[in-house]
């Protein structure tokens, strides 16, 4: 096991599904000091009945709403700053939405699919930035849902759109926002590892159709049956998981001890070469476009945020 010593975890979606599943193994491993983002206080209330108020540390953290991530961002940075916690050892940004076939809602002035799953964590991550500790781990949490030969779900091709236009309220419908704003977290993740310090690992996960979660909940009857009663039955088939399995391998490379520093592309339970669906410049392009639509500025940030490559940390 990883000794974390005070490190904290930073975990958003811990109230459903894959996050529910590793936060119940962080919690009984005790490798980090646990930290749930969550999106009110009744969810709050929720987590703390289940997880207690004593060893995990909670923040109210509404992802459609990038008010909300710069709150709950400074609120991470006093606390850690006054010392109340840990450094951070590792963020996890799992939390996502599937809006189903409904046009997104939107929140100031931006779709909030795309704000959910994309732009929020990585502002979030941005805020967050100078209080990482040396040997990070950033998980970004994607899906295989941009990969043309899962054509049998009828999802879409990810949007070609600048990211501003694609952003705009009504500008793709809910499964296109959601296969683009997945396919946006694996380039993010490349543009992270080209720039965080050469003793971080930086991990873009899928973590395989998983068909008992939360994720169905906005799509029409029709699709939920199908996830329940039939792409149940595949869960030991090649691309399928449970929030179980594809939990515990999350857990095992946030936890152990020789996870390689640098970039890793995984699947449930397995290392895989970078998916052809993105590139080395397609990323660098997100990774602006992103910052910009975020308000992302360089005093916000640790130095490597805005640089292309920075030493080793201490
Ligand atoms: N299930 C699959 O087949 C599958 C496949 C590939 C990738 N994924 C990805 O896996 C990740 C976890 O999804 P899941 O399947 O475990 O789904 P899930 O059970 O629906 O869990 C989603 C989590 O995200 C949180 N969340 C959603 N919107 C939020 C917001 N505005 N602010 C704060 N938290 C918010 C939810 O909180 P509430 O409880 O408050 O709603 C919940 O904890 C997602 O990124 C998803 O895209 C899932």
């Amino acid at each position: 096991m990883r000794r974390t010593g005070n490190r904290s975890l930073i975990l958003t979606g811990a109230t459903s599904g894959l996050g529910s599943a590793l936060a119940q193994l962080l919690s009984v491993s005790g490798s980090y000091r646990l930290v749930m983002l969550c999106r009110n206080e009744r969810r709050r209330a929720e987590l703390i009945g289940r997880f207690g108020a004593d060893d995990v540390h909670y923040v109210v953290c509404d992802l459609a709403v990038l008010e909300s991530v710069r709150e709950a961002a400074a609120e991470l940075n006093n606390a850690v700053r006054a010392g109340d916690l840990g450094p951070i050892g590792s963020v996890v940004l799992n939390a996502g939405i599937h809006p189903g076939r409904r046009p997104g809602s939107a929140y100031g002035g931006l779709d909030s699919t795309m704000v959910t799953n994309l732009i929020a964590p990585h502002l979030l991550l941005a805020l967050l930035s100078p209080s990482l500790d040396a040997e990070a781990r950033v998980v970004f949490v994607g899906s295989g849902a941009h990969d043309r030969r899962r054509w049998w779900t009828g999802l879409p091709e990810p949007s070609g759109l600048p990211l501003a236009q694609a952003c705009l309220p009504g500008a793709l419908g809910g499964p296109q926002a959601y296969v683009t704003s997945k396919r946006g977290t694996v380039e993010l993740c490349r543009a992270y590892s080209e720039r965080v310090p050469d003793d971080y690992a930086v991990l873009s996960y899928d973590p395989g159709i998983m068909p008992t979660t939360g994720i169905t909940r906005n799509m029409n009857g029709l699709s939920r049956w199908l996830f329940r009663s039939i792409l149940t039955r595949f869960e030991n088939s090649e691309g399928f998981s449970t929030p179980e399995r594809s939990a515990g391998w999350l857990h095992e490379f946030l936890t152990r001890g020789d996870t390689a520093p640098g970039l890793a592309y995984a699947k449930i339970d397995r290392y895989l070469p970078w998916p052809t669906a993105s590139s080395t410049e397609a990323a660098r392009v997100l990774y602006h476009e992103t910052n910009e639509i975020a308000g992302i500025t360089a005093g916000l940030v640790a130095p490597w945020w805005f640089e292309a490559g920075c030493p080793p940390s201490d």
